[in-house]
């Protein structure tokens, strides 16, 4: 997601720093980035010349110090809450005092995370989908702490850079997961109960529904770990017993299968 998100910012002519944890995430990074304008260009939707700006304006580097000068930081680090909330504290020691914080959170509260800073007023959610560079929506969250203009000024930002912004109060799934992981973990129940085949089920939304892929194919392109997160969130929440973690689920993180990322989840690859 994150080099997805810096691609996007890239593409809309900002300066982007991008960092990461070490020297071999940041080749990931790298690589992410290159592959996927290099896509671009192969397809005619991007010459030579404007992919060699858009990667030249990411500075890529392991040193959060490296986040001072900048307007607007946008955190995807994993999706936990002790990580989150490291990541903000050291955010806020090093960053600008009128710079905005945005976590791109899928399932946790913006608001817990917010309170590990001393500047809680600036501190949003930036949600983006996967792909990051495909999917038009961000989910612009602001806590009852967050000032207005900091998300008026986020959202601007993001129709910007040509993405369709929605702002949002800070609940588990914000809105488009708190729709969709319903559905999700439906097709999960399915396929446990026996009810329909994983093929089957994909074929019947894509030729049925006319959705761009099924939930399984879905679901492995956003990290199972991350639909379990999402799902307990949720629960958590609104304890709606149709988010209720499908035990299929639970048991293919438990394994480590999660999704294209790991080259297994509900399909292989590669
Ligand atoms: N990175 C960058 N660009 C990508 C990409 C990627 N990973 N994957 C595909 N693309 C681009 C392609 O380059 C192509 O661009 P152009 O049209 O400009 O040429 C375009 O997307 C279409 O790609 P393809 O023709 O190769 O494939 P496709 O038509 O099957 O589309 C897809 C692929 C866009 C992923 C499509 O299948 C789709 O929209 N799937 C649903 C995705 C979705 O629902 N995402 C939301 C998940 S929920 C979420 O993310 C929230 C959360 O918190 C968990």
């Amino acid at each position: 997601m994150g080099a997805g998100i810096a691609e996007v910012l890239a593409r809309g002519g900002l300066a982007v720093v991008g960092i990461e944890i070490d020297a071999a995430a940041l080749e990931r990074g790298r690589g992410h980035l290159e592959s996927s304008t290099g896509r671009a260009v192969k397809r005619g939707k991007l010459t030579e010349e404007a992919r060699a700006e858009i990667l030249g304006r990411v500075v890529l580097s392991t040193d959060f110090a490296d986040l001072g000068d900048c307007d607007l930081v946008v955190e995807a680090v994993p999706e936990r809450l002790d990580l989150k909330r490291k990541v903000f504290a050291e955010l806020d020691r090093v960053c600008r005092d009128d710079a905005v914080l945005a976590t791109n959170t899928s399932s946790l509260s913006v608001t817990e995370i917010a309170g590990t800073t001393g500047r809680p007023t600036k501190v949003v959610g930036v949600h983006f989908f996967n792909p990051a560079p495909v999917m038009r929506l961000v989910e612009v969250i602001g806590t009852v702490l967050t000032e207005p203009a900091a998300v008026r000024r986020v959202a601007e930002l993001v129709r910007g850079l040509g993405k369709t912004p929605v702002t949002i109060g800070d609940r588990a799934g914000f809105v488009a997961n708190r729709l969709l992981f319903g559905y999700l973990n439906q097709a999960a129940a399915m396929l446990e109960s026996g009810h329909a085949t994983r093929d089957d089920i994909d074929t019947a939304m894509t030729a049925g529904a006319g959705l761009p892929m099924g939930p399984f194919t879905l679901m492995d392109l956003i990290g199972l770990d991350t639909c379990l997160g999402v799902l307990e969130a949720v629960y958590a929440e609104s304890r709606d017993r149709r988010h209720a973690p499908s035990p299929v689920l639970s048991e293919l993180v438990r394994a480590g299968l999660l999704g294209r990322k790991t080259g297994r989840g509900f399909y292989s690859y590669g």
